[in-house]
């Protein structure tokens, strides 16, 4: 159930988060090429407050009208309550959303979607439409439009130009009414910015924008788009969750926040854009002209090369009277994305078991991307369990495709912790009988260790301890100390070692 009160705005989480000091401005003058990314990284690192810089600069030395946040979601808890709940609660909203993409949701989700009543009605919701809104109070277009003039991060050295990293990219497929906001999709897709009025849209072939611009391009038509900057956190979440194609992100995030999404027409595109945003960037994404985008740092923590991908036509820029614009950067984890990515896994997680009822727990390093290495406890009752887990992953669950290790431990191991995954590799672990070598499987194209783009080979290792014809062996049984005496140590010890940190 929601716990926390409603986000409408970017900027009522912002006041949320003053209230628990959790928000820091900095007046200095940070120029937006590079130095914004460095202060960043460190505070990121450090579990640090969400920073607005207030002064920033240009390329060309002069200051941006528009202050910069960043580290919106740098913390766990901060994503956690972009979605309305604490740590916690995330378990039982992932249960929610396993329900919500079950078609019969099995008799221990049916509970799941009973807690979360008034989601479910939200959802069933139409968004309010409003007929003027805070992010229209200006319309810039023509000579006024300039996406140079925003404060557009160039994060690092190796980047090819400044880049939108943040925006929320609202499509809808050809042939639909622009009121019919069910069909429309919601995601974060990187924006090259190449001159005042043109961009290049980097959405990868399996996204759901990508999706709606080959429709309108089947077409013949350019597709229209609308780039929404400074969203609500309800809305910035929805639209990097990956949710069942039968629900809008737009209406998710309404029904997330517990109210309906409000939404307004966009001035020069088809669309309908959420009223309370920061900015949008209106315009059309050609349906045949591309352009180099890149290189830019990616979350892999190497540089991308360059690669075609759509223009655009910038056709306005709405904005709030005093607009925040709002940027992360990508790079060698920790990153925003990665920190958001953790939490997501911990939603998913009823979602996998729902899959795989045997997994316990499960573990998707961030220092590994976030999914390119996965760590799963499972309770282990027969012989071969840990292989089926393993091919259970990489074969019915989408997410898994490009995780090109998967290591399976027992339940008494937390997957979560390198110490017991190496004990339990060390102690439960034959590498001649328990690694699991596969060829030619489908590959994250980013990923250049790859002996070919998008086909490489996968690795299972289980490291649970081997059971029936799985050996011949005795295995020696797990030490443990009675709970008694470890009681009896920590009460001895509180009185005579207080400092002493267990
Ligand atoms: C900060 C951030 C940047 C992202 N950049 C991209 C990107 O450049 N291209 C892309 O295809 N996905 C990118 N993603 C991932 C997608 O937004 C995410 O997978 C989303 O669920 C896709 O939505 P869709 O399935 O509706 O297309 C990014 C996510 C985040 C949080």
């Amino acid at each position: 159930m929601r716990q926390f009160p409603s986000f409408p705005t970017l900027r009522s989480f912002l006041d949320w988060c003053a209230a628990r000091e959790q928000f820091l401005c900095i007046a200095d003058p940070v120029s937006t090429r590079h130095q914004m990314t460095a202060v960043h990284r460190q505070v990121l690192e450090a579990g640090g407050p969400v920073l607005r810089f207030d002064h920033p600069i240009l390329p060309d030395g002069s200051r941006a009208k528009a202050a910069v946040i960043t580290n919106l979601f740098g913390t766990p808890e901060r994503v956690a309550a972009g979605l309305g709940v604490p740590l916690d609660g995330l378990e039982e909203l992932g249960a929610f959303l396993a329900a919500l993409k079950s078609p019969s949701p099995p008799e221990g989700m049916r509970d799941a979607l009973s807690r979360w009543p008034m989601l479910k009605t939200a959802l069933a919701a139409r968004p309010k439409l409003v007929k003027s809104a805070p992010v229209q109070e200006e319309v810039l277009e023509g000579p006024d439009l300039d996406l140079t003039r925003l404060p557009v991060q160039t994060h690092w050295p190796g980047d090819a130009g400044p880049l939108l990293t943040w925006p929320v990219v609202v499509t809808r497929p050809h042939g639909t009414a622009q009121e019919d906001v069910n069909r429309y999709n919601a995601g974060i897709y990187r924006i090259q910015v190449l001159s005042c009025d043109r961009a290049i849209m980097r959405w990868l072939p399996h996204r759901g924008g990508a999706a709606h611009h080959r429709s309108w391009t089947q077409a013949g038509e350019k597709t229209p788009v609308a780039i929404v900057l400074g969203a609500d956190p309800a809305t910035l979440l929805s639209s990097a969750l990956p949710l069942p194609e039968t629900h809008s992100e737009l209406t998710f995030a309404g029904a997330l926040n517990g109210m309906r999404a409000r939404l307004v027409p966009a001035k020069t595109v088809p669309l309908l854009v959420p009223a309370e945003a920061e900015m949008v960037i209106e315009g059309w994404v050609s349906p045949d002209e591309t352009a180099p985008e890149g290189p830019f740092g990616d979350h892999t923590g190497y540089y991308n090369k360059a690669e075609p991908f759509p223009v655009i036509e910038v056709t306005a820029l709405t904005q709030r009277r005093d607009p925040l614009y709002l940027s992360t950067y990508t790079g060698r984890p920790p990153d925003e994305p990665a920190i958001i990515g953790e939490v997501f896994n911990r939603l998913a997680l009823p979602t996998i078991r729902a899959q795989i009822p045997e997994i316990r727990d499960l573990w998707l390093p961030p220092a590994a991307c976030s999914y390119r290495i996965a760590v799963v406890s499972i309770d282990k009752r027969y012989p071969g369990q840990a292989r089926r887990v393993m091919m259970g992953l990489w074969g019915m669950l989408p997410q898994f495709s490009y995780t090109k290790m998967v290591i399976v431990v027992d339940d008494d191991i937390n997957p979560g912790n390198w110490d017991d995954i190496a004990w339990a590799l060390a102690t439960r672990m034959d590498p001649g009988r328990d690694v699991m070598m596969l060829e030619n499987t489908p590959m994250d194209y980013l990923d250049f260790a790859s002996p070919e783009p998008g086909l490489a080979g996968k690795m299972g290792i289980d490291a649970t301890i081997k059971i029936g014809s799985e050996t011949h062996r005795d295995w020696g049984a797990v030490m443990h100390m009675d709970p008694k005496d470890e009681a009896f140590a920590s009460d001895l010890l509180s009185r005579v070692l207080p400092g002493l940190q267990a």
